[in-house]
């Protein structure tokens, strides 16, 4: 498995790309996983959110952002008055990574390999959607856009301008499930998110 470029058709519309993603084995994840979790939202979406990867619920269900982390997510877009479905939702990586403890399965981070491999999905999802914001969840998104060294902490909140787009990053809804301070984390995750309105106009 050499990537997913050689499974990504050229010149596809969404529904197109999510079927051919469907087949890809551009990594190993693919083996363990139920199903590829393709992104989801309207083409002509100003708006896209990459997460990481799908989780357990993503995996067993086909959809992303549809477990707790995407719970959060939804409470915090309606908090600022955007509406999900207005919205192209997706991920870095399409397959659930896991290690199993029982019977329990274990998110795992994708590393570096995983990253570059499904890299070509994000593109081609980018290429048609051609939003003007691209919101980046939490450091493996920011990283895959932004670059190996950028640091999520130091810059969340802050938007740059791309040739085709601006980003802006936060952390991942995940992080502020897990927080210690959950009312800071998610009043932290709110005040980035708002900045989206600052960027879309
Ligand atoms: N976390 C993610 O990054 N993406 C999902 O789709 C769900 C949880
Ligand atoms: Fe293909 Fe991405 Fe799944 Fe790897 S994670 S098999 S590159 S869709």
């Amino acid at each position: 498995a050499t990537g997913a470029a050689a499974y990504v058709p050229p010149d596809a519309d969404l529904t197109q790309l999510e079927a051919a993603s469907k087949r890809c084995h551009g990594c190993d994840l693919y083996r363990h996983a139920t199903q590829t979790v393709f992104g989801e939202g309207p083409a002509s979406a100003e708006i896209v959110l990459v997460g990481e990867q799908p989780g357990d619920r993503e995996d067993l269900q086909g959809h992303p952002f549809v477990g707790p982390a995407g719970r959060l997510l939804d409470r915090a877009l309606d908090q600022i008055g955007i509406d999900r479905d207005t919205v192209y939702l997706t991920n870095a990586v399409k397959h659930f990574k896991f290690a199993e403890r029982g019977k329990r399965r274990i998110h795992q981070p994708p590393g570096r390999t995983e990253i570059v491999a499904c890299a070509p999905w994000f593109d081609a999802e980018l290429a048609v959607v051609r939003p003007r914001l691209v919101v980046c969840l939490g450091s493996i998104a920011a990283k895959a856009l932004l670059g190996q060294s950028f640091r999520v902490t130091e810059h969340r909140g802050q938007l740059f301008t791309m040739p085709d787009y601006q980003v802006l990053t936060t952390v991942h809804p995940s992080s502020v499930l897990r927080s210690r301070d959950r009312g800071k984390a998610y009043a932290d995750f709110v005040a980035d998110l708002r900045r989206i309105a600052t960027a879309t106009g």
